[in-house]
């Protein structure tokens, strides 16, 4: 695989930043975008744009055509049975919310309780607390070891016939921990506990098949994929989306309206109300075809090499500490350096052109668990080099000089 062929295709990645070739270490945060993405975006504006499933017009039936295209692509390329069970939502944090919505108004009692894990997003944790508060259930919390691996020991203590779900992180977005998820589906179901698996992390780096894994709900956004942002996907059998009542009224997500009774839409329309990102949605196709072109293959095998030469490398650097050393991960890397700030350490990165994400990077528990206030975090993607992770280390180098003169 030719990377420079691959980093020809993404346009930003020409810049210069404060005098240096952008290096993009920030793709655990948001991806770039590759040239048929944006194409995408612009050929909708440019000549397909009109709003689906309300015209009998040729560009509304085109649009029509192309965003129910796109629903095909996702099914395919997460192995849903039904492109029904593809609901297309704004991002992982809507596809949780609307799950913790529908499990509070009809699944949720008091003393129920939800599974999640140490190592959550906040959007993983604050929607379940939100279900908690409204039900009286109660929230449980699977622990982590100090290499950042959940404790499935513990995990399957805490399961019990109060567990009415099980939500948690395929990749932690903190450490690039890669949970064992089959396996703790397969506890928690064994248990008549159904799973949500939060796919934000994992979905440009993992092939995922939720018929394999059996999950019951998998989400993921579309730009963490390279895909356009203010879109994602909450997959979930047909069996809970049927029993989950709407998220939001509006229009699309009906069948008929009187004022004494409205009668809902079919999958997947009952979850989406008014217009959606059309765009962004037909777009998400073209970042779909972009990963099949690359292939996971691919993409595993070089993010490995990547991986594993920057966790070499940044082993060198003088008092560089890793917060994260999971066996299974993916690329992302956690880390300080000394007792420098993390910000500050990623304002010297900057200046050297180097995007890394510092802070707690809305995992706060996370940080408490590693008894740390932030940290600098690199994440890699498909286009990413060797030559700037040399880069990184080198302006590390530099840091530690700037901060123990
Ligand atoms: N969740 C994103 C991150 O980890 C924003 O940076």
């Amino acid at each position: 695989m030719n990377i420079e062929l691959i980093r020809a295709q993404f346009p930003i990645l020409k810049q210069m930043v404060h005098g240096y070739p952008l290096a993009y270490l920030d793709n655990a945060a948001t991806t770039q975008k590759p040239q048929v993405v944006i194409d995408a975006l612009q050929n909708y504006y440019l000549s397909q744009n009109a709003n689906v499933h309300r015209g009998a017009y040729y560009l509304s039936e085109l649009a029509t055509a192309l965003y129910e295209k796109s629903r095909v692509a996702v099914q395919q390329f997460i192995h849903a049975a039904h492109t029904h069970e593809c609901i297309f939502v704004r991002g992982v944090t809507e596809g949780i919310n609307l799950v913790a919505n529908g499990f509070a108004r009809e699944i949720l009692h008091p003393g129920d309780e939800i599974l999640v894990s140490q190592i959550e997003h906040h959007a993983n944790i604050v929607p379940w607390q939100l279900a908690c508060h409204y039900t009286n259930a109660k929230l449980q919390v699977i622990p982590c070891n100090d290499r950042g691996e959940l404790d499935i020991e513990a995990y399957k203590q805490l399961l019990n016939t109060k567990t009415k779900l099980v939500a948690i992180t395929h990749v932690s977005n903190a450490l690039g921990t890669i949970n064992p998820i089959q396996e703790m589906i397969a506890l928690a179901h064994h248990n008549n506990t159904p799973v949500l698996i939060d796919g934000a992390q994992a979905i440009s780096h993992l092939q995922v098949n939720v018929q394999a894994l059996d999950c019951d709900f998998y989400t993921f956004s579309a730009h963490k994929m390279y895909g356009p942002l203010g879109i994602g996907i909450l997959y979930g059998k047909s069996a809970w989306l049927e029993k989950l009542p709407p998220f939001e009224g509006g229009g699309e997500m009906i069948k008929s309206v009187t004022f004494g009774k409205t009668l809902y839409n079919d999958l997947p329309y009952k979850f989406e109300a008014g217009t959606m990102p059309i765009a962004e949605i037909i777009s998400l196709s073209a970042a779909i075809h972009f990963i099949n072109e690359v292939g996971y293959q691919n993409i595993l095998s070089h993010e490995k090499a990547l991986l594993d030469y920057a966790l070499e490398k940044l082993a060198t650097v003088e008092d560089l500490r890793f917060i994260g050393i999971a066996k299974q991960r993916a690329p992302v890397i956690s880390f300080l350096l000394g007792d420098i700030h993390p910000h500050d350490v990623g304002t010297v990165l900057d200046h050297a052109g180097i995007a890394v994400r510092t802070g707690k990077h809305c995992a706060e528990p996370t940080m408490d668990r590693f008894n740390v206030n932030a940290t600098v975090r690199a994440s890699f993607a498909i286009y990413n080099t060797v030559d700037e992770i040399d880069r990184l280390v080198v302006a590390l180098a530099h840091v530690n000089k700037v901060f123990k003169r």
